[in-house]
């Protein structure tokens, strides 16, 4: 019995390990993404256009305002709420994807609500989660270690910021990124 159980535990390592590196293909890649302001959406697009993934755009039952002053403090209070915003549509087949290119805008130096509601509605166990995070200077923030807690089974790797759109430099910045990522 001991003996069968550690061949279950090393034959599941060896696939997790190959589940997690296996070279990704634009047929198994999801470009799944929250945006509030259209810049997020913006560069989700152009993922799109370099690699012939996969998008959704997370939409949620009741969007946030549509005033600045106001979403900042909507998100302010679902951040320190861990409230999780409901979303109204939904991958079809998540189980046809191993790699997640997760994109959202930095808020309040970590995800915005709609992004944990999303990891938790899927299971992600042994893909590959690659986060894009558009912001204003905060860089990534707290945002992939928020991530990594949502999702424990998956592997969370390669995150890139990106200054608001990304400027002149996106199109080099994403090319690198995408290398990185195995593209
Ligand atoms: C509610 C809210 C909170 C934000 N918090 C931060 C922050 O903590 N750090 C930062 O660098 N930018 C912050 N920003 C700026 C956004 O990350 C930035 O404008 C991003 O490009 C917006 O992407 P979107 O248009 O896809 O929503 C915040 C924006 C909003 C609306």
């Amino acid at each position: 019995m001991k003996k069968t159980l550690a061949i279950l535990a090393a034959a599941l390592t060896v696939f997790a390990a190959s589940a997690a590196f296996a070279k990704p293909t634009p047929a198994k890649t999801l470009i799944a993404f929250y945006s509030w302001g259209g810049t997020t959406r913006g560069i989700a697009q152009e993922i799109a256009r370099k690699t012939g993934a996969d998008v959704f755009e997370i939409e949620l039952v009741k969007p946030y305002s549509d005033d600045y002053n106001t979403v900042l403090k909507e998100a302010q209070r679902d951040q320190r709420a861990a409230a999780r915003p409901a979303i109204k549509n939904k991958v079809a087949d998540m189980s046809k994807y191993d790699t997640i290119l997760l994109g959202y805008p930095n808020w309040w130096a970590s995800i915005p609500m709609p992004i944990a509601t999303f990891l938790e509605s899927y299971d992600f166990s042994g893909k590959v989660i690659s986060p894009f995070c558009s912001n204003g200077g905060g860089r990534l923030g707290q945002s992939v270690s928020a991530i990594t807690k949502l999702v424990p089974n998956a592997t969370v790797q390669h995150p890139l910021s990106i200054y608001y759109s990304g400027g002149d430099t996106l199109g080099r910045d994403l090319d690198a990124w995408l290398k990185k990522n195995g593209f």
